[in-house]
């Protein structure tokens, strides 16, 4: 800046009182302050800033901050008063628009709704129970799923009560109500009504809709940015919806799902109980493992370690000789280190256990009970129509399971080009190679074995060293155990059980075989002592179990809440 420019600038600050500044090579309308350090970068924008300061402009690098031009003051004055005026204009009408809508929420408070006291009392019922009712006066509380108007004398809502679907028609005053105006998604509401079959042509759950003659809100749900729409959508990940399972699971398939699960206990109960086995509740807080120490919860008990049970299994062995055949649906737990898809760190354990068996006993025992709780589910009409909706092209697998020894699958593994990685020492894959005998088949080509052959498959007789501790080896070849894991398509092994050693002498090299001190586990071990027997006995996954019948990625889309690592909340 020249000498003289200066004083020339100085002398017009000095003259305004105040300037604002405005720089076309780095000013910025939205960050500058009009300040000489940080001006802006149009004239507009000065004159917005400021209509009576006085405005100068720099144009060019090497010249100084000059008087805007009257032209350029004009023209920016003028588009200032433009927007200015639309701006106002745009006020107006937000003002005009809030001031109608609280009118109209003072319109719709002084709109009060009574029942007619001449019709017949309601009676109260569940949705499920809603067809016996066509006719007659009910009234139905439950959850708005879904609800929409039409004009502003017709509403649909679509209540949810955890029994079923209701389609519910409001008319008139009905639907101008303050509560009607306001209705959001999830409030609870009780509709009283008559329940008429719908006409031909028109489709609604349960084939009939409830004409509502009075209705009323029982708690309101947000509206908003808190409203229960904005909580997920199809988009949020995983991890937030399991924040939010507390709201997921009163969604379409969520709700389906748990409702099938419930479906599959009663129909496993149903199973043990028409074949006499009798029901169990064994502790979960215990001092012995069954599976393997390397996946035992542990936890402080008064001062003292204790495991969360891996398996009921032991319990029901002593069970036996009190009870006869029993088995439990308790919760098993395993410190799972690894995120697949169909581990949970706690799982819901179907557990039986059957004395005076023998292995092939125990294989047509497993293959009925999946067949028959098959049955049961498919055939029940909410379970059927669940099953249409989540996996329609399921088939319900009904004869003889196809059986295959362990050496078998290492042989199809190796037939079919199925390898598994060589690692040198740091960990890296340096080759690949067949499976051989002895070796545990891990989940991937076990998976792909499974999803290859296409039907269940009970696979038996594992080598003992790959197995536990407790079981009894094949009397053909002592190198494997008479054990069995079921697998399915598309999850892999959803049981795993084995007939039991009943000679006291092997079960004591059983613990030395895996280190195991046997002198907490003496409760278990005086089943071979004071009398011993044949028995054996099996574990099935209901998750996995689920997962494979509802056709679910994961097991954690069927549990109630579900625990893995890294989740133990909500
Ligand atoms: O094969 P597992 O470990 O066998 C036992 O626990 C036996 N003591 C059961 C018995 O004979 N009474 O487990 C049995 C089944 C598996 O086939 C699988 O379906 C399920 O329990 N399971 C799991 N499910 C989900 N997450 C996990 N971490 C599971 N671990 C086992």
């Amino acid at each position: 800046m020249s000498l003289d420019k200066d004083v020339a600038k100085m002398t017009l600050d000095a003259k305004a009182g105040s300037s604002v500044y405005v720089c076309e090579l780095s000013g910025d309308d939205a960050k500058g302050s009009g300040s000489e350090a940080a001006p802006f970068k149009t004239v507009l924008r000065a004159v917005e800033s400021n209509a009576t300061a006085e405005i100068l402009v720099r144009k060019t690098a090497d010249e100084g901050f000059q008087p805007a031009a009257k032209s350029a003051l004009k023209k920016a004055q003028k588009l200032a008063e433009g927007k200015a005026a639309k701006a106002a204009k745009a006020a107006a009408s937000a003002a005009d628009a809030a001031a109608a809508e609280a009118a109209r929420m003072e319109e719709a408070k002084k709109i009060v709704i009574k029942q007619d006291e001449s019709l017949p009392a309601a009676q109260r019922i569940k949705i499920r129970d809603g067809t016996e009712h066509r006719g007659k006066r009910v009234k139905v509380s439950g959850w708005v799923h879904r609800h929409r108007s039409q004009g502003n004398a017709l509403m649909f809502i679509v209540l949810r009560d955890g029994s079923g679907y209701l389609q519910c028609v409001l008319t008139g005053k009905q639907c101008q109500t303050f509560d009607a105006i306001t209705l959001m998604k999830e409030s609870t509401v009780t509709i009283y009504g008559v329940l008429e079959a719908l006409p031909e042509g028109k489709t609604a759950p349960g084939g009939h809709e409830l004409r509502a003659d009075y209705w009323e809100v029982i708690g309101k749900a947000p509206g908003g940015e808190d409203a229960f729409d904005n909580k997920f959508n199809v988009n949020t990940s995983p991890d937030i919806m399991l924040d939010q399972r507390h709201l997921v699971i009163r969604g379409e398939t969520a709700s389906s799902v748990l409702k099938m699960r419930a479906l599959v206990l009663k129909a496993f109960r149903e199973f043990f109980d028409s074949k006499k086995v009798l029901e169990v509740t064994p502790p979960l807080m215990v001092q012995t493992q069954v599976e393997g120490g390397s996946t035992l919860f542990d936890f402080n008990y008064y001062g003292q370690t204790a495991y969360l049970t891996q398996s009921s299994q032991l319990y029901l062995e002593t069970c036996l000789a009190s009870l006869g055949d029993v088995y439990c649906m308790a919760e098993s737990f395993r410190a799972e280190k690894s995120h697949t898809r169909r581990h949970l760190s706690e799982f819901t354990h179907c557990e039986g256990e059957l004395a005076f068996i023998d292995f092939e006993d125990l294989l047509n025992f497993l293959e009925e009970m999946i067949v028959y709780v098959m049955k049961r589910v498919t055939t029940d009409p909410e379970g059927s129509q669940i099953l249409k909706e989540l996996n329609p092209d399921f088939k319900a697998p009904t004869g003889r399971f196809r059986r295959m020894n362990y050496a078998d699958a290492i042989k199809w593994l190796n037939d079919n080009g199925v390898k598994k990685d060589v690692l040198d020492a740091e960990g890296n894959v340096i080759g690949q190679a067949d499976y051989e005998f002895g070796e545990d088949i891990p989940e991937s080509p076990e998976r792909r074995m499974t999803d290859t052959i296409g039907e269940p498959i009970l696979l038996c007789r594992f080598p003992a060293e790959i197995k536990s501790f407790y079981m009894k080896r094949c009397p053909e070849d002592l190198r494997l155990t008479e054990s069995v894991d079921v697998l399915m398509p598309n999850v892999g092994e959803i049981v795993g059980g084995s007939m039991r050693m009943t000679d006291l002498k092997e079960l004591m090299k059983g613990y030395e075989r895996e280190g195991i001190d046997p002198a907490p586990y003496y409760w278990y071990t005086d089943q071979r002592k004071y009398g011993t027997c044949e028995h054996g006995g099996f574990g099935l996954g209901v998750e996995r179990f689920l997962a494979w019948l509802l056709n679910r990625y994961t097991v954690r889309e069927v549990c109630l809440y579900p625990r893995f690592m890294g989740r133990c909340e909500p």
